[in-house]
C-alpha cells in the first residue's frame, strides 16, 4: 500500500512528476514535466508580447498541482526583468550591503529593510505585476510544491563534473560500466534493479537551458504560500510527508528549512524584546547569501501568487478577476470530467478577458468542441521543435488564433466524437456527467467519428485519382 495517492518520479528531462493512484492518471508528461510546462502553456500564451504590452497581467492556473506551469511562467518574467547584479555593478552591491547592515539595527519586517525603491531593469517593457490565482483541490500538494527539487539532471551533472575528474574515462558508458559491476559486486541479487535504477539515473537527460526554473521561484512561492496559509502552512501533516522516504527523496532540504524558519520568525516569535531582535538578525544573515540579496527582493515585488485549495468549480465563482491567460491542465478528460465540462469552460469564458487566452494541452475534439460551444474561437498550438500540434487555444478574439483549426477537424468536432460534458450546476459526480454523456451519445443523431473519418479519407484518395 502507497502511503499517499501520488508518488513522485523523474521524467525525462529530469523534472520530477508525479503519478496519480487514486486518478490511474499522470500528472505531467513523461517527457518532461518542466518542458511541458514550458511549450504547452508558457510559451503559447504569448506572454513575451504581453508583458511589453501590459502593466499588470492576470493569470489563472487551474489546476496548479506541484506548480510547474505557474513556475515556469514566473522563470520566464524574473529571467526577462531581472539583471543579475554580478561583479560589474559594484556601486550598487556597495550600497545594498551597506543598507543591510544599517538597517539590521532599526528595522525588525523583512518589508522594511527595502531601503531603496529602485525600479527593476524593464528592457522597455511596461510589465509591474503578474498576479497568479492558482487553484487546485489537493492542498497538500500545493504546500508541498516549492520544496520538489528544481532539476539538476543527471545529464548535467556529468556533463559539468564528470569529464573533469574522470578524463582517463573515455566515456560515460565506461564509467557507467564501472558503477554497475562494483555495485553487483556488493549487491549481486539486486543485479536487476541496480541496473534499472542506473538507467534512470544515468540516462542523458537534457532540458534547454531556458526552461529551467529560476532558482529564486520557489523562495518566493514559500513567501506567498505563508502568506496564503500562515501558521497553518508547516503544519503537523505537512511535517509528516515531508519526512516519508517516498517523498523526501525529492524534495530541496535547504528549502524546507527556509520555510520552517520564515514561519518560525513571522508567527512563533513576538517582535519587541532583545531576544526576537537577535533572532532576526540570525534570520537575515542565514537568508542573506543568496535569497536576501537585491535580486530577491526586487524579484518579490513582481508576482502577486493567491491559492485556493479547493474543487475549481466551487473557486471559480468566487473569482472576481478577468484574466489575461488561463491554464487548464486538469487530468485526461476521460478520466476526470470534471472541469471539462461545457458549463465549467464557460466559467473560464465569464473570466477571461476579450483578449485572453485559454490553454490546454487537450488536442481532442471533444475538448475542441466545448470551447466552440462556448463561442470561443479555437486553434492549436504549434511546437516548432516537434514539428507537431501539441494542444489547444481558445480565445474570444480571432486574432490571437495563429493556427485555426482546419475544415476536417472543426468536421472531426461535429461528431459524436465532439459530444461535450454537461455539468449544469457545477456540481456533478465524475460518474453522473459520464452517464450523462453515454446518454447523450447513444441518443444522438450526429455521424460517428469512425464514419466521418472513413468518409473523408475515401474523398481525399478520389481527390488524388
Ligand atoms: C494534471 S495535474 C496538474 C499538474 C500541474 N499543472 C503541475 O504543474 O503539477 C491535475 C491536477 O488537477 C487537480 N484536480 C483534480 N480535480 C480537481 C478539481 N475538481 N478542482 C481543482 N483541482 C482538481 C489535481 O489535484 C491535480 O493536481
Amino acid at each position: 500500500m502507497n502511503m499517499r495517492d501520488y508518488e513522485p518520479y523523474y521524467t525525462e528531462d529530469g523534472s520530477i512528476g508525479l503519478y496519480s493512484y487514486a486518478d490511474k492518471d499522470v500528472y505531467h508528461s513523461k517527457f518532461g514535466a518542466l518542458t511541458e510546462a514550458w511549450e504547452k502553456f508558457v510559451i503559447p500564451s504569448g506572454i513575451s508580447s504581453l508583458i511589453d504590452n501590459k502593466q499588470n497581467i492576470k493569470v489563472l492556473d487551474v489546476c496548479y498541482g506541484i506548480g510547474y506551469n505557474t513556475k515556469a511562467l514566473m522563470s520566464f518574467i524574473i529571467n526577462k526583468n531581472l539583471k543579475q547584479i554580478k561583479n560589474k555593478n559594484l556601486i550598487e552591491k556597495i550600497r545594498y550591503f551597506v543598507s543591510i547592515h544599517t538597517n539590521n539595527f532599526f528595522k525588525k519586517k523583512e518589508s522594511e529593510l527595502l531601503v531603496y525603491n529602485e525600479s527593476i531593469d524593464t528592457n522597455n517593457s511596461l510589465f509591474e505585476n503578474l498576479k497568479i490565482d492558482c487553484l487546485d483541490i489537493n492542498k497538500e500538494l500545493m504546500k508541498l510544491s516549492p520544496f520538489f527539487k528544481t532539476i539538476k539532471t543527471p545529464g548535467e551533472v556529468y556533463d559539468s563534473f564528470v569529464p573533469q575528474i574522470f578524463t582517463c574515462f573515455d566515456s560515460y558508458y565506461k564509467l557507467r560500466k564501472i558503477y554497475e559491476n562494483i555495485a553487483s559486486i556488493f549487491y549481486p541479487r539486486n543485479k536487476k534493479t541496480i541496473k534499472e535504477k542506473l538507467d534512470i539515473k544515468f540516462k542523458n537527460m537534457h532540458i534547454d537551458k531556458e526552461y529551467k526554473v529560476n532558482g529564486l521561484v520557489n523562495y518566493i512561492l514559500i513567501n506567498s504560500l505563508s502568506k496564503n496559509f500562515k501558521k497553518n502552512y508547516i503544519d503537523n501533516e505537512l511535517k509528516k510527508i515531508l519526512k516519508e522516504r517516498q517523498i523526501s527523496n525529492f524534495l530541496d532540504k535547504s528549502t524546507i528549512r527556509y520555510a520552517r524558519f520564515n514561519q518560525f520568525w513571522e508567527y512563533n516569535l513576538s517582535s519587541g524584546n532583545i531576544l526576537s531582535t537577535f533572532l532576526h538578525n540570525i534570520y537575515y544573515r542565514y537568508l542573506s547569501s543568496r535569497y536576501k540579496n537585491i535580486n530577491f527582493k526586487k524579484a518579490e515585488h513582481l508576482f502577486d501568487v493567491n491559492f485556493y485549495p479547493n474543487d475549481a468549480r466551487k473557486t471559480i465563482k468566487k473569482l472576481k478577476e478577468t484574466y489575461d491567460c488561463i491554464f487548464l491542465d486538469a487530468f485526461t478528460y476521460t478520466l476526470a470530467p470534471q472541469l471539462w465540462s461545457v458549463e465549467f469552460v464557460n466559467e473560464l469564458y465569464e473570466h477571461l478577458n476579450d483578449n485572453g487566452v485559454i490553454l490546454t494541452y487537450s488536442n481532442s475534439a471533444q475538448i475542441r468542441n466545448t470551447f466552440l460551444e462556448n463561442n470561443l474561437f479555437v486553434g492549436k498550438i504549434y511546437n516548432k521543435k516537434l514539428g507537431k500540434f501539441v494542444g489547444t487555444i481558445a480565445s474570444k478574439n480571432k486574432s490571437k488564433i495563429k493556427y485555426p483549426l482546419t475544415n476536417y477537424e472543426l468536421g472531426l468536432c461535429n461528431t459524436t466524437a465532439g459530444i461535450p460534458y454537461h455539468d449544469p450546476n457545477l456540481s456533478f459526480s465524475k460518474k453522473e456527467i459520464l452517464e450523462f454523456r453515454e446518454y447523450e451519445f447513444r441518443h444522438s443523431n450526429l455521424m460517428s467519428s469512425s464514419k466521418y473519418i472513413k468518409i473523408r479519407s475515401m474523398r481525399e484518395s478520389n481527390d488524388e485519382i
